[in-house]
């Protein structure tokens, strides 16, 4: 857990803001972080995609947040060693915080493989505000698909430290929601959160 140890900036004092406004959102929606694990080609960031959609279609405000993307912006000088990888977690998860704060429905599609990450991910967004959803694919689907080719190269040895292959993805224990993407269609797996998305605006 020493990745995730606090600023040790002694001489910070946040002010206390009096208006949180993921209790309050001018935006009448109730804000959440989706935060979506899993294996790279499990359909993280299609299903992200599709449910981006129909959220919007009930009227939400929404955003995204994508391994792929900020890796090429906001965290772009990380690599994939596990320090980097809490680093790129952490960041996503202050960012998806400060986005809870101004009223949105934050979906987040990262790979995010240790617990311990997506524990730390949990606390600084706040466990009634994030469901955790484990895009569900075993290794040898993940690979069969391989859309961008990558599970190829790095069993090639061409690039390391990849999720699977050479670094590790520990499951989810008990995510919010579940998604065995081999048996539910891009479809079926949005209803599914949409479902979840519904019954916590029922009883927050
Ligand atoms: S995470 O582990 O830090 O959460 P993240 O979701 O941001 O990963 O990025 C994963 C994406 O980076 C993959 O979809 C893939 O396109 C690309 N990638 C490049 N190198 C690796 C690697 N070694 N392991 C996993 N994904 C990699």
């Amino acid at each position: 857990m020493s990745h995730f140890a606090h600023s040790p900036n002694q001489n910070l004092h946040a002010f206390a803001f009096s208006h949180l406004r993921a209790e309050r959102s001018p935006l009448q929606q109730k804000p959440l972080v989706i935060w979506m694990t899993g294996i790279s080609a499990s359909g993280k960031s299609t299903i992200a995609d599709a449910l981006d959609i129909a959220l919007q279609a009930q009227g939400r405000l929404t955003s995204i947040i994508d391994g792929d993307s900020v890796r090429g912006g906001l965290c772009r000088d990380l690599g994939f060693t596990d320090s980097d990888r809490d680093e790129n977690i952490r960041r996503v998860a202050e960012v998806a915080r400060l986005m809870l704060e101004a009223g949105l429905v934050v979906i987040v599609a990262l790979i995010s493989p240790s617990a311990a990450s997506r524990h730390y991910a949990r606390s600084i967004i706040g466990n009634e505000f994030f469901v955790e959803v484990h895009v569900d694919a075993p290794l040898e689907t993940a690979e069969q698909r391989d859309p961008k080719g990558l599970y190829k190269k790095a069993r090639a040895g061409l690039i390391k430290h990849f999720t699977g292959i050479d670094s590790a993805y520990d499951l989810p224990v008990f995510p919010e929601v579940h998604l065995d993407t081999q048996a539910l269609s891009v479809e079926q797996s949005v209803e599914t959160i949409l479902d979840w998305v519904a019954r916590r605006d029922d009883h927050p």
